[in-house]
């Protein structure tokens, strides 16, 4: 018997459907609220309202669960490569070798981007920051790529060049902000390695293509590669429901990533870490000033809003840290202080009361240096990695025979109805 809740308003009583997903989580269906009761809900941040039904991937922030298509990301961590989890995110299942190959040759042969985008990378003030160029740049890739996306082959092909250009274009943003001449990709590299050879190559010292570091990076953006309805991933998909082209819905995802309390708490982590170097290294009164009510300081890399224990992705990354650093044969002092920092902090009555562990954020910026990645860049790090998630969700989305223009409602608080007053009699 279908579950539902019952509303008592104004004397009268209203049922609604409790709907069940596959992992028995529980939502109240309250399509019908207004048209039957003439409320709506309040949720400021939606921190208790499910916008959509999806199956791509599933979190349990107790348990500190995530995974993607069914597949625990620690599987993926451990077996799988960035395209090939791209893959399955996008078209919901792994790919077969032939399917892989095939996908593979595509992101190659779409790898360049119109040598005409080199002129708009001139025209940014040098000191701009690499997100705000990668949103743009992402918006202008409709106007060099017009295709419609009417068919499923128009639209593959755009998620090829936004895959595979987005990547592109990054490296080139680099490259271009220091007066660098602009490696192009190769069609004898994996996805991964062409991107830390068109970052890091150059005439004087070729780069050597290590195999560990690309396993690092592969991990990396799997790790990132899609987290169910957070605030970039709610951006794509409300943007997308007003039925625009999914590069426009895409740079809305960049420009919703920037901010410091979402992707951009990775370089916003490197900051107060070496903040906290450069003043002596006083972790007790950083830990303090994050519980400091009176004070905006916030321990950025901690607490999430759907993990209530540790971030899987974080436990990945801290014991990557490890692993890069030994491999490269060099320690990072920061590393130091944020093993440090999650020691005093896990071991704080403020920390465990408030269910405030390391997330995603908190070492990823370890490996990031460790890979000679620029702190200003971490957040394209992150968005390369988001990439597959936002189409995969976006894809959803469009598809979804329920899904309709986003249009939440609200509840006015403002002046009652005023006359206009002429401006001399003000
Ligand atoms: C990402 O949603 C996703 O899935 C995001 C993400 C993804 O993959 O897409 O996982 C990526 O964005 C990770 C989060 C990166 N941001 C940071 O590391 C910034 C620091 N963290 C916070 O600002 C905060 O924890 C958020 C933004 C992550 C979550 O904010 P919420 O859920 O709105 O929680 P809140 O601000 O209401 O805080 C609840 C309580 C408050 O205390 P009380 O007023 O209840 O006493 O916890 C406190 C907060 O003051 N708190 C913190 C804290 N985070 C929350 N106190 C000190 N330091 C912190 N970091």
């Amino acid at each position: 018997m279908a579950e539902h809740v019952k509303i008592i308003f104004e004397d009268k009583t209203y049922k609604f459907p409790v709907v069940v997903g596959s992992e028995g989580e529980r939502a109240i269906d309250i399509s019908k609220l207004r048209r039957n009761t003439g409320l709506v809900t309040l949720d400021p941040g939606f921190a208790n309202t499910g916008s959509c039904s999806s199956s791509i991937t599933f979190m349990n922030g107790e348990k500190g669960i995530l995974r993607y298509r069914g597949i625990p990301i620690e599987q993926l961590a451990e077996h799988s490569t960035f395209p090939e989890t791209a893959y399955l995110l996008i078209n919901g299942a792994l790919p077969t070798r032939k399917e892989l190959n095939h996908f593979s040759v595509m992101l190659n042969d779409q790898s360049l981007v119109h040598e005409d985008m080199r002129i708009f990378f001139q025209n940014f003030p040098r000191h701009s920051h690499p997100m705000g160029i990668l949103s743009s740049m992402v918006n202008a890739l409709r106007s060099f790529y017009p295709e419609r996306h009417i068919i499923e082959e128009e639209i593959n092909l755009i998620v090829i060049h936004l895959l595979s250009k987005v990547r592109t274009l990054s490296a080139m943003s680099y490259k271009i902000s220091r007066g660098h001449r602009v490696v192009y990709p190769r069609h004898d590299f994996s996805y991964c390695a062409n991107f830390l050879n068109m970052m890091f190559d150059n005439p004087v010292k070729p780069y050597q293509i290590d195999k560990e570091v690309v396993d690092a990076l592969n991990v990396f953006w799997i790790l990132h590669a899609d987290h169910e309805q957070n605030c970039s991933t709610s951006a794509v998909r409300v943007v997308g429901s007003g039925r625009v082209n999914l590069y426009a819905a895409i740079s809305a995802g960049i420009a919703a990533l920037w901010g410091p309390l979402h992707g951009g708490a990775n370089q916003a982590v490197i900051e107060m870490l070496y903040d906290i170097a450069k003043n002596g290294n006083n972790v007790a009164r950083v830990v303090e000033r994050a519980k400091d009510k009176k004070d905006p300081f916030r321990l950025m890399g901690f607490g999430h809003r759907v993990y209530k224990t540790y971030d899987p992705r974080a436990k990945i990354m801290k014991k990557m840290c490890d692993k890069v650093l030994s491999k490269l044969n060099t320690s990072d002092p920061l590393l130091d202080i944020a093993k440090e920092l999650e020691e005093t902090a896990l071991n704080d009555n403020y920390f465990i009361e408030h269910n405030l562990y390391p997330n995603v954020d908190f070492y990823s910026g370890i490996i990031l240096r460790a890979i000679g990645i620029p702190t200003n860049m971490f957040t394209v790090m992150f968005a390369i990695g988001r990439l597959p998630g936002w189409i995969a969700q976006w894809k959803e989305s469009v598809d979804d025979p329920n899904w309709r223009i986003s249009r939440p409602r609200q509840i006015y608080i403002g002046s009652p109805e005023t006359k206009y007053i002429p401006i001399d009699e003000r």
